[in-house]
């Protein structure tokens, strides 16, 4: 079996990731995160906002609506704009992206045609339906966002948001005026975002409900210097430039500043969150190896844009994005301005009013949760069972708490160290089935540590304490138990 179809499998008995309402046949594109799923993604989110917000003095968070009113969408051009190619199969009936379909079939880059261009592909490449190969329609385009009529009558349309950046742009001002915030600061917001893939694929990559954890760091354009860059500059990274595309190249390693010198990463600022991401990635288990930032082609790139690099992890199907990197330049507070009449500037010192720049790094957290998950699993021949190695910060239960013996006064103790322990760690109790079946069902979850309660505590008040990586014990007083744990875990280490 695949290592993907193993960590699928024991995500569902183990009660990481569920198929949404699947006693309902389920929907695609849509997930659902069990008891040990849901704290793996919560944990995962908190050192996000320690590494990213609470380490900042000038990043404020918010929480806006999921849903938003038409207008946004129509000044942030997604009504226009967030569509992708769609053909139909005219006899199975199925429907394809279009650009995917002749990618897959020809190896030909084809991003950002026109459904013409696309049209004219298919029929000279003679591309017929993957399914029954049944002749395909021509190319049209289908908008991405979820509709929704607002209101009894159902006559105000509102919209599903497809990124929580517009959450953002929409309370500018709001923030602004109440925080009385001074350039350069920055507007994060992690949350749902809804996309009407038209086909959903690989599992937590391609999701038509999905988390974004997104900052918006508004810049005076005038300020090319970013102080802060300096504790980061020598940061190695990956780079997959436009050339080495081109010419079918590998990434070569530099420091974010090179990158910055050689016109790829464009803004200082953008290359302070550069860094960042590729400490936060590392520090979460995923290897150096496998995290590469890539330089996007002048076709892939919005207009409007200064500059964008995505960062991608190798999975195990592939190179995919999972942090995209914009320098969004002053389009979106421009737009909203004009659309909303709204004076969305900022006074500069001089009493100059400018619109501000922005620079986004947009985070999509099952993708993270999905690295996180392939870089952790560790396929145990020699232990007898798969175990994940997930980072202590992030491992769903800290602690497990085990009797050696079914025997009431060991029960007694261990509930009495579990209760204890529960106030300070994420922790469980098991007591059925053997010691080692229980390691085993531990080591599935990641937990690091597992105590347990034998004969010599009942004597001496000692308890074991088990290594999850490298299945070594040692013996601490239950006094002490809590400070060992900690310093195990260092779970305050960022
Ligand atoms: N505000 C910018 C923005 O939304 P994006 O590249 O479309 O940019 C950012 O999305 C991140 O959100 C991606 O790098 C990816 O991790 C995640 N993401 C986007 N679409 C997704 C989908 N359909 N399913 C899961 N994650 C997705």
């Amino acid at each position: 079996m695949e290592k993907i179809e193993k960590i699928i499998q024991i995500a569902k008995k183990r009660g990481f990731v569920f198929p949404n309402s699947e006693i309902y046949g389920g929907l695609s594109g849509t997930y659902d995160f069990g008891p040990i799923g849901f704290l793996l993604k919560k944990k995962i989110i908190d050192f996000w906002r320690e590494f990213f917000i609470k380490s900042e003095d000038n990043i404020f968070e918010i929480e806006s609506s999921l849903i938003m009113p038409e207008k946004v969408f129509e000044a942030s051009s997604h009504l226009k704009g967030f569509i992708d190619p769609i053909t139909k199969c005219k006899k199975c009936k199925n429907v394809f992206r279009a650009d995917h379909l002749i990618e897959d079939s020809t190896k030909m880059f084809v991003e950002g045609m026109s459904p013409e261009e696309l049209t004219r592909i298919i029929r000279e490449r003679n591309i017929r339906c993957p399914k029954c190969g049944g002749e395909l329609e021509d190319v049209k385009v289908f908008n991405l966002m979820f509709q929704m009529n607002v209101g009894a009558l159902g006559d105000t349309k509102g919209y599903l948001r497809p990124e929580t950046a517009q959450g953002i742009f929409v309370n500018f001002k709001n923030v602004l005026v109440s925080t009385r915030a001074k350039l350069p600061f920055g507007i994060a917001q992690i949350g749902k975002s809804f996309r009407n893939e038209i086909s959903p694929r690989q599992w937590l990559i391609r999701l038509r409900e999905f988390t974004q954890a997104e900052i918006e760091f508004f810049i005076n354009p005038e300020e090319k210097t970013f102080e802060k860059l300096k504790d980061y500059e020598n940061v190695k990274i990956r780079i997959l430039s436009r050339e080495a595309q081109k010419e079918s190249k590998k990434e070569e390693e530099m420091t974010v500043r090179e990158a910055l010198e050689k016109g790829i990463i464009p803004s200082e600022y953008m290359a302070y969150f550069i860094a960042k991401e590729q400490l936060f990635y590392e520090s979460l288990g995923v290897p150096k190896e496998a995290i590469r930032f890539r330089h996007m082609l002048p076709e892939e790139t919005p207009h409007y844009s200064k500059g964008n690099v995505d960062m991608e992890i190798l999975f195990d199907f592939g190179w995919k994005e999972v942090v995209g990197n914009a320098y969004r330049s002053d389009y979106d507070l421009k737009k909203h301005a004009e659309y909303s009449k709204t004076d969305l500037s900022y006074v500069v010192d001089d009493g100059r009013k400018i619109i501000p720049h922005v620079v986004e790094p947009s985070f999509g957290i099952e993708r993270t949760i999905y690295a996180i998950l392939l870089y952790s699993f560790i396929e145990d021949k020699e232990r007898g069972w798969d175990w994940f190695k997930f980072a202590p910060k992030i491992a769903p239960i800290s602690v497990a708490v085990f009797p050696l013996l079914n025997k009431e006064e060991m029960i007694n103790k261990s509930l009495e160290i579990y209760k204890s322990l529960r106030k300070e760690f994420d922790a469980i109790f098991d007591k059925s089935g053997s010691i080692g079946k229980r390691y085993a069902r531990s080591d599935e979850i990641g937990i690091p540590l597992a105590i347990t309660i034998d004969h010599q505590t009942l004597e001496d008040n000692t308890v074991t304490i088990r290594d999850r990586d490298t299945t070594k014990q040692e013996r601490v007083k239950i006094e002490k138990l809590i400070d060992r744990l900690k310093d195990l875990l260092k779970l305050e280490n960022y």
